[in-house]
């Protein structure tokens, strides 16, 4: 059989996530794995939830059970507008879509609007997860460097012209802009507003993947980039995954009637409909008045895990990095002096049993060399402090050898 004559164009050209295949390395129960984008399992409600659980079969298991619209649950679409009121963003159940994780949600996005050849705008670094959705359209990544106030607006300006000009067709600027994943930075107001405006005046939509926002540790509330959108050119997406479980699948999308309404049917193909049962499930856990409490919680936890990787990093990385402290979310972001490539690096660090996502894995223009991304939810803080140690040691190692050759 020859599969490779059978496979589409588009499945051929599709590779493996560098991350799941970072993962499996990182499986052997030694290793500390600051690589995976985690929630700490000893965050997660179990018994909260058993007793939800209960309710939700007790009350509703026989709709729960049963295929659901695609759209999604209308009493959790309900409440998730409400909650999205109190976040600047004007909308109700009929502009919100629950999709099977965030991911879905990226991949429609990318389904609906590349055709082969288009371009996506993404951040230098951006989240590997929305660099395979849209590459998986055959689409071309443009990448624009981002800064410590998230992407750099003057270069995204030049760069769409630029595109246009060469008749490369951007459709969509894909930004994370709190707490972003993997730089941690947080796009300010007035850059929200000068994004929203440049992709009116080129006619663009903005697809705004916003997980992170509620894991803020000491960033005043900041309005989402929707809060500036008038004309529905912004499809607001956030999840469930980081601010409660991500084994439940549940994420949402935020649009306007009628992007809406395309997205629907583009996820129809998909799954149907997303998951019914973990829908009843966290609608109640929100109605109980636990989401809220929970939130509390988790960042009670990662707040001085952040602070532990941070202040183990000045004890243990050689002189010359760089890692500006994250104000929420789950990463630190880490630049090393020149001279090392931390993809080659990651086989030392392997062998002293400790992972990190290198940085070009982030970057679609091949950057990103001397960095690399930590997640600070996941390990408890021993390992915390030990592998930051270790990494400390494999970079230290790394630039002697360099200099000994130099
Ligand atoms: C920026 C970003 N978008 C999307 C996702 C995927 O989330 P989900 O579990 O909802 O698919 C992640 C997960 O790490 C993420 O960091």
């Amino acid at each position: 059989m020859d599969l490779n004559r059978l496979y589409s164009d588009r499945a051929g050209k599709m590779r493996k996530s560098v991350i799941r295949e970072l993962l499996k390395v990182t499986q052997d129960p030694e290793i500390i794995s600051f690589a995976g984008g985690l929630p700490n399992p000893n965050s997660f409600p179990v018994e909260e939830l058993e007793e939800t659980i209960d309710h939700v079969m007790e009350n509703h298991g026989k709709t729960a059970l049963q295929y659901g619209t695609t759209q999604g649950l209308h009493e959790l679409r309900e409440v998730i507008a409400e909650r999205a009121s109190k976040d600047y963003i004007d909308a109700d159940a009929d502009n919100i879509i629950i999709t099977s994780g965030s991911q879905q949600a990226l991949d429609t996005v990318g389904k609906m609007f590349l055709n082969p050849g288009d371009t996506a705008i993404v951040g230098l670094p951006t989240y590997l997860g929305g660099i395979n959705a849209f590459r998986s359209y055959e689409s071309n990544l443009s990448g624009i460097p981002l800064d410590k106030d998230g992407m750099r607006i003057d270069i995204l300006e030049e760069t769409i012209k630029k595109l246009i000009k060469e008749e490369n067709n951007p459709k969509f600027i894909y930004v994370v802009p709190t707490f972003q994943n993997p730089a941690g930075v947080v796009m300010p107001e007035s850059r929200r507003k000068k994004l929203v405006e440049i992709a009116h005046e080129y006619d663009l939509i903005i697809v705004e993947d916003d997980p992170y926002q509620k894991l803020s540790y000491d960033c005043p509330p900041i309005k989402p980039v929707k809060a500036f959108d008038d004309e529905g050119r912004v499809i607001f997406i956030s999840t469930f995954s980081k601010i409660l479980a991500p084994g439940f699948r549940l994420a949402w999308t935020i649009a306007s009637d009628e992007l809406t309404r395309k997205m629907v049917i583009c996820k129809q193909a998909l799954d149907l409909c997303t998951n019914p049962f973990t829908q009843f499930i966290v609608n109640e856990f929100i109605n109980r008045g636990s989401l809220d409490l929970h939130i509390l919680k988790i960042c009670e936890m990662y707040k001085p895990k952040r602070d532990m990787m941070i202040s183990a990093m000045e004890k243990h990385f050689p002189e010359g990095y760089i890692c500006h402290k994250p104000r929420g979310g789950m990463f630190a972001w880490v630049t090393l002096p020149e001279g090392i490539d931390t993809e080659t690096m990651f086989l030392d660090a392997i062998k002293k049993k400790v992972a990190y996502v290198h940085g070009k894995a982030f970057h679609v223009d091949g950057g990103g060399e001397r960095s690399f991304r930590l997640n600070f939810s996941y390990s408890t803080d021993e390992q915390i402090e030990e592998g930051m140690k270790r990494l400390g040691d494999v970079a230290k190692e790394k630039l002697e050898k360099r200099k000994a050759v130099l």
